[in-house]
């Protein structure tokens, strides 16, 4: 594994400007295009149980974290949605959803899983760090695993921030920081630490089945990052399966690892609103 994305973090200059596309960009899409039928076939089991709202490789229900609350009419943008199961289950709650995702061939599951369930709504093939949608668009933005995983959040965050109204909610999925420490170089998770905790950024991966570049950043350059874009952390809920869970997503294996330590987690942030004190 190597860092190698077009960086766009604090104290850099980003080698691409608005509206290019990084190199990151280029290899997940290229990986998502070539590997999304299988992925949803590994995974269809777990993502497509239409009646279960759920978040994270362990599905962990959202009636157990609550995230959303009540979305019924509202304007939602599921931010690397996929094949749409979780803006499906949404869409069914009465939130006004549209997908975006960068790989055209997750987009086309998804259509067939709208045909399969009966629930519609538009998708646009997009790069989350540079959307096509204009300011203030959404009270939603949400993913699970989705682009916060696989963009760089010197470029998502504060484009985030410009798509959602004031009050709007971001929650999003992805592994910790703790897990990514804790594999490192490795192909599966240790009890001791891998690789250095300061600095992480992003991570390369080469495995002919898994060819991505990967985000993620101490817990503090998260917190600097989400304020100085006008976001306030609500919680930050660390996703804790069941002694009984399995996963599509890994093996058993890595069950007793996620019930001592946090896997992944959910963050829940809140858009300020320009008279809110304090900031
Ligand atoms: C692990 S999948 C998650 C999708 C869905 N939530 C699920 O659980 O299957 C990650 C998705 O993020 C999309 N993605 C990766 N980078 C992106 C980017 N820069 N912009 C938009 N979508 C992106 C991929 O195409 C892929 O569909």
């Amino acid at each position: 594994m190597s860092d190698n994305s077009d960086t766009a973090a604090e104290g850099t200059t980003a080698s691409t400007g608005a509206g290019e596309t990084a190199s990151h960009v280029r290899r997940n899409r290229q990986h998502w295009e070539t590997r999304s039928a299988e992925y949803q076939q590994r995974n269809r089991s777990q993502l497509n149980r239409w009646d279960d709202l759920a978040w994270g490789v362990w599905d962990v229900p959202e009636r157990e974290l609550g995230v959303f609350g009540d979305v019924a009419g509202a304007d939602a943008l599921e931010y690397g949605c996929g094949a749409c199961q979780s803006g499906i289950k949404l869409a069914a709650q009465g939130a006004r959803v549209t997908g975006m995702d960068l790989s055209g061939a997750q987009l086309r599951e998804g259509l067939t899983n709208m045909q399969a369930t009966g629930v519609s709504f538009p998708v646009v093939q997009a790069d989350g760090e540079h959307t096509p949608f204009a300011d203030a668009s959404f009270d939603l933005v949400w993913c699970d695993h989705g682009v916060m995983s696989f963009a760089d959040p010197y470029r998502t965050v504060p484009e985030v921030a410009r798509l959602l109204r004031p009050g709007g909610l971001f929650a999003f999925s992805m592994l910790t920081p703790l897990l990514w420490v804790a594999v490192g170089d490795q192909d599966e998770v240790g009890r001791e630490f891998r690789m250095p905790y300061f600095g992480m950024h992003s991570l390369t991966f080469d495995d002919p089945q898994w060819r991505t570049t990967e985000f993620q950043l101490p817990y503090g350059e998260w917190i600097r990052l989400f304020r100085a874009n006008g976001l306030v952390v609500e919680d930050l809920l660390e996703l804790r399966p069941p002694a009984e869970a399995t996963s599509t997503y890994v093996d058993a294996a890595e069950l007793p690892w996620a019930r001592d330590y946090p896997y992944d987690h959910v963050w829940k942030l809140r858009k300020m609103r320009a008279d809110a004190p304090g900031d």
